[in-house]
């Protein structure tokens, strides 16, 4: 029997699929046919698959085509099931052409012709793209214009801002450039907005009212009422409110969360993370950036996203400490929030004004889990036991610093009309909760 194997994403399956399908089934007495994981199409970059694994399989089985169907889920596998399975032609379509001749050891290699005029990437930008616009005054906003060009479906509509000078050239050729937020909502389906934290309630309440989705730079409001009523409106109005918070997207963030819940490191006892950077303050002295974001507001979300997520927002006492440069404007220099739970304890520093190793620890009874700095945008963590022998090393590729995740995660949950946010509303809340604990003075030490 002669077996011939090869391999796709299959996404939207579409005829181009089938015919190739059809071809490498001819070449031989068995197919098997190589669907690609998830996880595997993002390490190689193909963030935009639009099905799921099980809906792409499921798409490959109904051709009727398919002997067997495997799962691609690593680099080097393809040599690995030709091996084991006894394969004897490798194929694909000719846009491969010569990148898989190194295969030739193993077995046949053929390049099949490709349909002309047909692939799951324009099937995919033939839905209407959603237009996001931006709103505010931060650098910020260039990154994310970048990052934009890596997910199919989306155009950025344009630019609101009261500080052009930030924004680099690309962002002053958008369609609409403007310091009114009422003209980027006309030419917007969503907007993103990174203004100061006190003027997201304002600007998200008139972006919910005149119909449009929003993603928020978390935190999306100072107090806790200002969310409940936003998070309402949104729902009543069928449009998604979402955080902001690019770390939630890294792989490997979201996989350390996955091995400390399912038990690697015994029972959580405490969390600690450190969130410091100096250059906000370094290019305002220049002259080159607004007034910063208070230490807080800027990196508090993101130290409070672990502790919030691995031992949940029922905290018993926390206390705060704070060193405030600027009492009016609320400006702290630095601050520690130390929070005690029933059976844990966890702590974060944040600090625009004082710089500090950027780690993440999350302790356990049988180990503990190490991010180095900067943790939040990381791609490598370890995992470390009392015996060095058993210390386990984890890496998962982070491109666009998980912003291009973000805005994937943000229009799929605008396209299926269901909040697929990384961050689920409780720790959305309970982060705004410490925030609005902060500017009133609740739980808070000054130093
Ligand atoms: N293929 C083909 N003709 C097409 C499209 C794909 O013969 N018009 C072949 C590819 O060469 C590959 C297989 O189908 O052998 C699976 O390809 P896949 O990457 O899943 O499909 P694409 O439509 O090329 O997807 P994308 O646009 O995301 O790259």
């Amino acid at each position: 029997m002669k077996k011939v194997i090869t391999y796709g994403t299959y996404d939207l399956l579409h005829h181009g699929h089938i015919k190739l399908l059809q071809r490498a089934k001819a070449l031989g007495d068995y197919l098997i046919v190589g669907v690609t994981a998830d996880t595997f199409d993002r390490s190689r970059g193909k963030i935009n698959v639009q099905q799921s694994l099980i809906e792409r399989i499921n798409n490959v089985r109904d051709t009727g085509l398919a002997d067997e169907i495997v799962v691609e889920e690593y680099i080097g596998q393809k040599i690995d099931d030709i091996r084991r399975l006894n394969v004897d032609v490798f194929t694909v379509g000719s846009d491969w052409k010569g990148k898989f001749d190194y295969l030739k050891e193993f077995c046949e290699v053929v390049y099949l012709d490709r349909t002309e005029g047909i692939s799951s990437s324009e099937l995919r930008c033939e839905q209407r793209d959603i237009r996001i616009g931006l709103v505010g005054d931060s650098a910020i906003l260039n990154k994310f214009e970048n990052e934009s060009h890596y997910v199919n479906g989306v155009t950025i509509s344009g630019v609101c801002t009261n500080n052009g000078s930030l924004l680099a050239e690309r962002l002053h050729q958008l369609p609409c450039v403007t310091d009114q937020l009422d003209e980027l909502l006309n030419v917007s389906d969503a907007i993103y907005v990174i203004s100061k934290p006190e003027m997201h309630y304002e600007h998200i309440y008139r972006a919910l009212g005149k119909g449009k989705h929003v993603l928020c730079e978390t935190p999306i409001t100072i107090k806790v009422e200002q969310w409940c009523e936003l998070q309402q409106m949104a729902k009543d109005k069928g449009l998604v409110l979402a955080d902001g918070l690019k770390t939630a997207y890294s792989m490997a963030y979201d996989r350390l969360c996955l091995l400390a819940k399912s038990g690697a490191i015994g029972k959580v006892v405490s969390v600690d993370a450190t969130c410091t950077s100096l250059q906000d303050m370094e290019r305002m002295r220049e002259g080159n950036g607004p007034c910063p974001w208070n230490s807080i507001c800027a990196w508090g979300p993101t130290a409070l996203l672990p502790i919030f997520q691995l031992l949940g927002t029922d905290y018993i006492s926390k206390q705060i400490v704070t060193h405030l440069l600027d009492e009016e404007l609320f400006f702290d220099a630095f601050t520690k929030v130390s929070f005690v739970y029933p059976h844990a304890v966890a702590s974060l520093k944040v600090g625009q004004g004082v710089k500090s190793e950027g780690e993440l620890v999350v302790s356990g009874t049988k180990g503990y889990i190490y991010v180095p700095a900067p943790w939040w945008k990381t791609d490598y963590f370890e995992v470390r036991y009392e015996n060095p022998a058993e210390n386990k090393r984890y890496f998962y590729q982070l491109d666009g610093e998980g912003i291009r995740y973000e805005i994937l995660s943000f229009i799929k949950s605008i396209k299926s009309s269901r909040n697929g946010s990384y961050i689920d509303v409780n720790t959305s809340e309970a982060i705004i909760r410490v925030i609005q604990d902060f500017y009133e003075g609740r739980d808070v030490i000054k130093m």
